[in-house]
């Protein structure tokens, strides 16, 4: 018996007979030969089916196989330059492992709802295998960069005693005697410690945030890298983003220029991504938006219409910095010139995708961070941990937190974050 190949790498078989395990994606036929768009999970090949070619039963096997039908095949690679992938195989032999003729993902076109609730089918469409490639690119990269860059990686946990990120948005789950836990807004504060421990530190893992916002930026569960450094400054972390976010774009650019072809992504928008970026301050960004018409007052959050205007007047990413302290969480350290800034930063995706890192220095200083915990209403005995940082050996520090959904659905051209992920978790979504 041949050997089993994946259609990505018929590169090297070609010329050779070779046995292909996967499931029948689209078929026509012109009576004499069958056309078969076969998927195995690495990609799309044709496999020509000649009636003459093969035995009478496989033949008919063939036939009667619709969409999704799971399939092994026997046949020799060709190349074919017109093809998708470049490759195609000449069958000799077909085996169905089951025959399906009412696959509820047909090629016309569905509406959104009924794709979200077949998520776990649609996971095989061309579109939505290349989205999730390219994520797995993002993530590679990340680590890669991550660690050529001496962070080691240690992962916070999942359930934490108290927020982290405010209190409105906390997913409250029982915890046995202790009372309540919370599902995890950020690993940051738990790699403010590690990084006291190993220098230059990187959680990366799934947060959760009970968002009430029904956006398309917007996902109760997400994921987040979170590299944090000791000894380190605001400037800091905006270099190490700005570092990391050209890095990962340069790589899929290398390696998912398929998939950025089947998603039909614009790639001349990615390829003009490069450290450094342009930098806003919080004071000229407000004189910005307001003077495109945003009701916007200094003061206040910017909304995602303020994110696309500022976003808008870059072709690149651009990082805004020194947002008013009352509008950031309690750990941000104040800009030592104007305390009423914060040492703060986000990163903004061009094309109007919005924030895709946030981050800044922290709060070094032990009696201010009380101060500041009280201030927000915060439970003092749940962070009596984290205030033991500034009492032994505390330094400045800074790090950030960038989400892949958002990174990905930017580097994909999505409309919407919910397909970057495989089963997404939204306000009004669990299912599947
Ligand atoms: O700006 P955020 O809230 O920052 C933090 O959580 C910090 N503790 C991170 C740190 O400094 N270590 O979130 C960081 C990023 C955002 O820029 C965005 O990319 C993503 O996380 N994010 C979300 N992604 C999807 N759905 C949501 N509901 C998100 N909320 C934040
Ligand atoms: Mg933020």
């Amino acid at each position: 018996m041949s050997e089993v190949v994946r259609i990505s790498d018929f590169g090297r078989h070609v010329g050779q007979e070779v046995r292909v395990q996967g499931w029948l994606h689209n078929k026509r036929s012109s009576g004499k030969i069958q056309f078969l768009i076969v998927r195995d999970g690495s990609g799309f090949a044709q496999a020509v089916v000649a009636r003459s070619a093969v035995p009478e039963a496989d033949w008919a096997a063939a036939e009667a196989a619709g969409q999704e039908s799971s399939l092994e095949l026997t046949g020799r690679v060709k190349e074919d330059k017109r093809a998708p992938g470049g490759h195609e195989v000449d069958v000799s032999a077909i085996t169905v492992r089951q025959a399906v003729h009412d696959y509820p993902i047909t090629p016309k076109e569905h509406g959104t709802a009924f794709l979200m609730e077949h998520r776990h089918l649609w996971l095989r469409s061309p579109r939505q295998h290349a989205i999730l490639r390219v994520r797995h690119a993002v993530v590679k990269a990340i680590r890669d960069f991550l660690d050529d860059a001496g962070y080691t990686l240690v992962d916070a946990p999942i359930f934490t005693p108290a927020a982290c990120e405010g209190t409105t948005t906390l997913f409250a789950v029982p915890y046995f005697d202790e009372g309540t836990a919370y599902l995890t807004q950020s690993g940051q504060l738990y790699s403010e410690a590690t990084a006291a421990a190993h220098g230059k530190v990187y959680c990366f893992g799934p947060t959760f945030r009970a968002e009430k916002s029904k956006t398309r930026r917007h996902l109760t569960e997400f994921w987040m890298v979170e590299p944090e450094m000791a000894w380190a400054h605001l400037e800091d972390a905006i270099q190490l983003a700005e570092q990391l976010v050209s890095a990962l774009v340069a790589r899929v650019l290398e390696t998912r220029r398929e998939e950025l072809k089947t998603l039909e992504r614009d790639v001349s928008k990615l390829e003009s991504v490069q450290a450094p970026f342009p930098r806003l301050h919080y004071d000229d960004a407000i004189k910005l938006i307001q003077s495109k018409g945003s009701p916007t007052q200094w003061g206040s959050d910017f909304g995602g219409t303020d994110e696309t205007i500022i976003a808008e007047a870059y072709e690149r990413p651009v990082v805004v910095h020194r947002f008013p302290s009352a509008i950031k969480a309690f750990y941000m350290a104040p800009d030592p010139e104007r305390p009423e800034l914060s040492l703060s930063a986000d990163v903004l995706a061009p094309e109007g995708h919005g924030e895709i890192v946030g981050g800044g220095e922290r709060l070094a200083d032990g009696e201010l961070l009380l101060k500041r915990i009280r201030e927000h209403g915060l439970p003092e005995e749940s962070f009596r941990w984290y205030l033991d940082l500034r009492r032994y050996g505390t330094v400045p520090h800074a790090g950030f937190g960038m989400g892949i959904e958002r990174v990905v659905t930017w580097l994909c051209g999505l409309e919407h974050l919910r397909e970057t992920i495989a089963f997404p978790r939204m306000l009004y979504r669990i299912y599947p």
